[in-house]
């Protein structure tokens, strides 16, 4: 769970911080997503590295759900029988976890259908991202969608880093304080830098 955990963080900073562009117009980000296709040309053909990096997140994501999937399954077999108060069945970290890995997950299924196969996008152009972000987001159910899972994103982040740290063994009781603010500012980093696109469509900063 960590090390897939790991690489999907990664992969949030990078698009974070290629989201941004969205602010310096419609120019940049479209010249941004055309100049993602020809990374590593001409060593890789034209669209290469955006697959190779599919492929590689989507291993991630299947890992990490498998991985889910078999953690609350040993969970419910260390501890067969019912608690006799049922809201102490789960804490509130693992609770927060499950459901938001679960909104995560249906998240990014939209996510793909609005903005890279755009089969719900009301906007729809191909090779233009700037525009299908702003009809995206112009839609009520289109900012309330991404602005919940931004959310849920930012809760996921903040305990999922702190819990790949103990997995992976970076912490001890001298360096908890330093890895807790951590998981707290890189969460608080990307909430703030994936919602502000959808919040500045909504404002009209963005149009
Ligand atoms: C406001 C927030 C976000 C915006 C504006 C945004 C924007 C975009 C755009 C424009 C694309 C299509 C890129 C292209 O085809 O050139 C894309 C793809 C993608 N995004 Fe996001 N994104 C956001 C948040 C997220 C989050 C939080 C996640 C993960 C939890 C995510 C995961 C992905 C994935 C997996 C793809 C598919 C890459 C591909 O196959 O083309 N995005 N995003």
């Amino acid at each position: 769970m960590a090390v897939s955990g790991v690489v999907m963080l990664l992969y949030l900073v990078f698009h974070m911080l290629g989201n941004l562009k969205v602010f310096f117009g419609p120019g940049d980000l479209n010249g941004y997503a055309a100049w993602l296709r020809t990374v590593g040309e001409p060593f890789l053909r034209y669209g290469w590295f955006l697959w190779i990096a599919r492929c590689a997140l989507t291993a991630a994501v299947v890992v990490h759900g498998v991985a889910a999937y078999q953690l609350s399954r040993r969970d419910l077999r260390a501890r067969p029988q019912k608690y006799a108060h049922q809201r102490q069945r789960a804490t509130y970290a693992t609770r927060t976890m499950r459901w938001g890995g679960v909104i995560l997950a249906l998240f990014i299924v939209w996510h793909i259908l609005d903005l890279t196969t755009l089969t719900v996008n009301p906007h729809a152009e191909p090779g233009h991202p700037y525009q299908n972000i702003v009809a995206s987001f112009s839609t009520w159910y289109g900012g309330g969608i991404y602005c919940v899972a931004m959310l849920a994103l930012g809760l996921h982040v903040r305990h999922g880093f702190w819990s790949a740290a103990q997995t992976l063994g970076a912490n001890n009781p001298r360096r908890d304080r330093t890895l807790k603010v951590c998981a707290n500012a890189l969460a608080l980093v990307l909430t703030v830098g994936f919602l502000s696109v959808p919040v500045g469509v909504m404002i009209g900063v963005v149009r």
